[in-house]
This record gives C-alpha cells, structure tokens and sequence, in this order.
C-alpha cells in the first residue's frame, strides 16, 4: 500500500505532468485523483509522439488501468471536462473518470467574473478560469455542487471513500497536486496567490485521505523557475538573460510569456519543510545544462550538473530520486531503488 502526492515546489509549470505520467506510467497505481484548485492549472503530457495539455482529468491517463478520480476540494468546470473527455477518446477516459458529488461547480458568471476583475485579472494576473470568484462564493455557501448538476450524474463517486478503501485492501494512490507551493494562498506570495493552499496536506484533504495514510510527498522543480502573472520573484532575470540561456517558456492555459528566474535554494527549502517532501524531481535539468539532454544514467551527467543536484540535496535534506532530461518519458534518471 502505498499513497504518494505529488506537489509543484513554486510556482507552477514544473513540470509536473511530465513526472505524473512517468510515475504513473511504471508504478500503475490503482487509483489517480487530482487534487489542488481546478482548471487554472495546465499540465503538459507528451505521450506516444502526441502533447496533450489538461487542466482537470489527471495527467496520469496514460496509465489505463487506472481509475481517475477529482477529490472533492477540487472545482470543476464541465465544459473543461467533457471537453477533455474527447480529447482523450482514445485513453477511454470519460469512462474510468469520476467526480466527487461535493466538487463546487464553475460557471459562466464566475469566468466572467475572473476576467472583469480589474483587481484579479489585472493586479494579480489570474488565469481566468473562474476558480478565484469560485472559490469565494465557496467560502460563501453560495456556490452549486457537482451531486446538483444532472450531466454530471453518470460520474459521480464517493472519492475519498474509493481512495481509503483502496489503500485499506494493500492497492496504491497517487494524487496529483497542481499550481505549486509559492501559489499558496496562506504560504505563497500574497496577495499575488491563487485562491487556496496549495500544499500536500490540502491535497491530501482535496481527496479525502488523512495525514496518517500519506507515505511519500514528491516535490517538483524545475532546474530554473518559472511564473505567470504578477508578484514577487527574487531570483528573476530579464528576459534577454533567459532568451541567451535557451529557457523562454510560454503558459499551457494562457498562453502568456512566463517570466523567468534562477534556482531559488531558499524558496526551495521552504518548500520542501511545509509540504513534508520524502523526495525531490528535478525537471529540465538538459535545458539548464544541454550537455545532460536526453542522458538516462546519473553517471552520465556533468561534473557541473551532479554538484547542482547534489547542492539541492544537501540544503534541502531531501533526495533528489527523479531527474528529468526531456520531455520523453523515457529521458528520465530514476535514482528511487537506489536512494529510498
Ligand atoms: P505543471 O504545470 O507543473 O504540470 O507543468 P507542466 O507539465 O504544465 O509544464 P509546462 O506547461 O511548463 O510544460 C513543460 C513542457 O516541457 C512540456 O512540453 C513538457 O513535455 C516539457 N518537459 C517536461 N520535462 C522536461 C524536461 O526535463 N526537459 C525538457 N526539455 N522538457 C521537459
Ligand atoms: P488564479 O488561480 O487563476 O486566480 O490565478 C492566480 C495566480 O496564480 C496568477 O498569477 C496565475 O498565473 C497563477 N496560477 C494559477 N494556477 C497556475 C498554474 O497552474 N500554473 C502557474 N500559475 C498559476
Ligand atoms: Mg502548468
């Protein structure tokens, strides 16, 4: 039995659908619920020479045996979902996907309602999607419930029920966090946050299992950072700086240029502590260092390459078992049996 989550260790795009469809796609847990604040998020997956980007249905798709499951803190959009429903025929998703009846619902007002906002489409630079306005009408027992909506009703399931007895009967759960730690709305950059905490325990209550049942938190980081939108980034550079290294990035949902910053040891740090991390993936380490693209063996790396990691390592105090050197899958150095 063994339930991990997978948490962003900044703020954002770091690579996580990338690390979720490895995971998934070798340890084939039984079931993959997404957790965190809904569709703002994009994740990126390139699977079998296709790139998908989703914002609900878990990136773990590509595990087909798997049940895919939205925890109840989760919001949801239903256009978003039966949109991805149909992008992702052939994976027979809409079939093994199911919704907890305590999801809150997006609707047109709230999108509306995101993009109007001179306070959170400009100030903050929110994605758009209705998961800010959302979530306050949320707080405010106003908003509508998944278990309410009638196109819903064919997917309805008790998602933390399904999770804890999976977990009881010696299966594995993996949940999938989205956004990332500098995101939180309690531990991020107020005000420049999203609407709500974006650590591993909130990911773990978006689905519904207990702090006790929770075996490993993999923190995702990309070998540089990234964020969309506006607020704080002490490790920033311009963006010729970024251009020069090879590492401009554009956003899945948005479409937005990204700014661009350094590794940053001490947000890394935090990052790890607040959310528990047993272990760190490190992401486009071969767009940082083009020497290591593609390399699929540790030793493989450059001198250069292995002190950075091993600098995270030892500031951080967590292993770094996942290092990322492609988009493939299959450039991936996965150090667990070794280390863990
Ligand atoms: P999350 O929002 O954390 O899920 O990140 P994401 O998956 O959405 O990341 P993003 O939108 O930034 O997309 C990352 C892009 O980089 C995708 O096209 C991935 O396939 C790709 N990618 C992921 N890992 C690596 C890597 O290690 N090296 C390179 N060169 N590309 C990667
Ligand atoms: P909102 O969550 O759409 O309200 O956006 C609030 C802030 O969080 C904005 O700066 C967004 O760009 C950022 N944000 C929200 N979700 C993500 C994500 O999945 N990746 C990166 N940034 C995000
Ligand atoms: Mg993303």
């Amino acid at each position: 039995m063994t339930c991990s989550i997978l948490v962003g260790g900044a703020w954002g795009d770091e690579g996580k659908g990338k690390c979720i469809t490895y995971l998934c796609g070798n340890d084939k847990p039984d079931i993959i619920a997404r957790a965190g604040v809904g569709p703002n998020a994009g994740h990126s997956v390139e699977f079998n020479g296709e790139k998908y980007g989703l914002r609900l249905i878990p990136s773990g798709f590509v595990h087909t045996d798997a049940k895919l499951m939205i925890g109840a803190g989760v919001l949801v959009d239903k256009d978003v979902l039966f949109k991805e429903f149909e992008d992702l025929k052939k994976y027979g998703v809409k079939e093994r996907t199911f919704v907890d009846p305590r999801c809150a619902i997006i609707t047109k007002d709230h999108r509306e309602r995101d993009k109007k906002s001179e306070h959170l489409a400009k100030k903050i630079g929110s994605t758009g999607s209705g998961c800010g306005p959302a979530n306050s009408d949320r707080v405010l027992r106003t908003v509508k419930l998944a278990k309410d909506v009638p196109e819903l009703e064919d997917y309805l399931a008790d998602v933390s029920l399904e999770t804890n007895n999976v977990l009881d009967n010696g299966g594995d759960v993996f949940i999938e966090g989205s956004q990332g730690f500098a995101l939180s709305l309690y531990y991020g950059t107020y005000p420049f946050v999203t609407s709500k905490d974006t650590t591993a325990s909130t990911f773990a209550a978006d689905v519904g299992v207990g702090p006790t049942k929770v075996d490993e938190v993999i923190n995702v980081f990309k070998a540089y950072i990234t964020r969309v939108g506006e607020g704080p980034f002490p490790t920033e550079i311009s963006q010729e700086e970024a251009e020069s290294k090879n590492i401009e990035e554009y956003g899945v949902v948005t479409g937005r240029r990204r700014r661009v910053g350094l590794f940053d040891m001490e947000l890394a740090k935090e990052s790890c502590r607040i959310n528990g991390a047993t272990q760190i993936a490190l992401t486009c380490v071969d767009r940082l260092y083009p020497d290591c693209a593609r390399t699929q063996s540790y030793d493989d790396l450059s001198a250069e390459t292995k002190k950075f990691i091993e600098e995270i390592q030892s500031e951080t105090g967590v292993p770094v078992t996942i290092i990322s050197t492609g988009p493939d899958l299959k450039d991936t150095i996965d150090l667990r049996k070794e280390l863990l």
